[in-house]
């Protein structure tokens, strides 16, 4: 029986093909919501989404549902706890749209200093102010604040250097080949940054990181440009800054942002001077689009053809402290089977597994990861096959 893959966003339709041509069953809804999930995902294996949301009562209605692939970076719009319960695996297409995000952060921070939306609004209603609209300050030996520094934020920080800015990021162990200062808290960095740009995802750590106390520290006239995700703002907490602080902000993200593609939109940032809002069109270029649905296909098609699934983002992290064993043994049938049997006499669960043979097909390798440590008495008791080879045992 084909594959059923359900593409509930838009995605071009080049690589709709190269699926078609995969012989997969591939169902195109684009305008599909949360709420229409729930039946349009009931029969199928794959589902690929963009920003629209994937709710529990989604992936519990879905029997043969497999795999969800965000077709982007961020994964908040996907209720992952509930596909872990199920055994959902979700996966991601991270820094295939990192360029697109980071042209547009670059974009606003233009805009911010010359007022570039204004400008043209005047213009619009037939108002010339040359007068106004000439007293920008130029970035040239700014100081860029770059709080997340990914995917994203790296492509943002190369992109600043070459403006002259003077570009402080956090998390500098993640970036390689990009001379920017490292700085360890914020109440260090916002105080003399002229410019904060946000590159974070979504986690508990980061929901409502700009609240009042982090505006408190920001420079009065500062600029503040979010890309990444709306809550990681206190949305009350930025007013109040803007006004009080005469912040210029520009976000592409916002709270209660609709989740449809067109309609009306309310927000109270719409009352202010100073912010600009832009439709969440971060990762929307065409050349982004095509990147991520390159992504995607690769990503189906490897699960379909190997199991593997390439940028599987609920796989447990582990954290705690773990004990690895590891048994090279002759590839002969039931002699995993004695290790295993020596485990669970042990009440011992093995936590990751993987068996790889050496080439010839004679011996294999086989790690496990274990939450409780194996006792000198099981590694005998393992060891005493005639068809093991060697026992190791480590903790990690
Ligand atoms: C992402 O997380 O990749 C971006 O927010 C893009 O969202 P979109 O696919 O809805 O444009």
């Amino acid at each position: 029986m084909k594959m059923k893959v359900l593409i509930a966003d838009k995605f071009p339709e080049y690589y709709t093909n190269i699926l078609r041509k995969n012989d997969i069953e591939v169902i195109y809804e684009p305008k599909l919501g949360e709420d229409d999930l729930i039946e349009a995902a009931k029969e199928v294996d794959i589902l690929v989404v963009r920003s629209t949301k994937v709710n529990a009562a989604a992936i519990e209605n879905a029997s043969n549902l497999n795999l969800i692939v965000r077709a982007g970076a961020g994964v908040n719009n996907i209720n992952v706890a509930a596909a872990n319960k199920k055994g959902v695996y979700v996966a991601n297409c991270p820094g295939k749209n990192a360029v697109a995000v980071a042209e547009l952060a670059i974009g606003l921070m233009i805009s911010l200093d010359r007022r570039i939306p204004h400008n043209v609004a005047d213009f619009k209603k037939g108002i010339w102010n040359k007068g106004e609209y000439s007293k920008a300050e130029g970035l040239l030996g700014k100081t860029l604040a770059i709080v997340g520094v990914g995917n994203i934020g790296k492509e943002v920080a190369k992109r600043a250097l070459a403006f002259g800015m003077s570009v402080y990021g956090k998390d500098i162990s993640r970036i390689e080949g990009v001379a920017i200062k490292d700085f360890d808290e914020m109440d260090k960095i916002l105080p003399i940054a002229d410019i904060v740009s946000i590159h974070l995802p979504l986690t508990p750590q980061t929901r409502g990181l700009f609240d009042d106390k982090m505006f408190s520290y920001m420079k009065p006239g500062a600029y503040l440009i979010n890309t990444s995700r709306a809550e990681v703002v206190d949305e009350e907490a930025l007013i109040k800054a803007v006004k009080e602080k005469n912040l210029r902000v520009a976000f592409d993200v916002f709270k209660d942002e609709p989740e449809g593609k067109t309609g009306s939109v309310s927000s109270p940032l719409m009352e202010l001077e100073n912010v600009y809002v832009t439709h969440h069109i971060g990762a929307s270029t065409e050349q982004a689009q095509n990147a991520v649905a390159e992504e995607t296909v690769n990503i189906i098609s490897k699960y379909i053809e190997s199991g593997v699934i390439a940028h599987w983002v609920n796989k447990a992290k582990i954290t705690e402290q773990m004990y690895q064993l590891v048994v090279k043994h002759y590839d002969k049938p039931g002699v995993l089977a004695s290790v295993l049997d020596v485990l669970r006499d042990a009440d011992i669960n093995i936590e990751e597994v993987e068996n790889l043979i050496f080439d010839g097909g004679i011996v294999a390798t086989c790690t496990m990861k274990l939450r409780k440590p194996a006792t000198g008495e099981m590694i005998e008791a393992i060891r005493v096959n005639p068809n093991v080879l060697t026992v190791s045992h480590v903790a990690m």
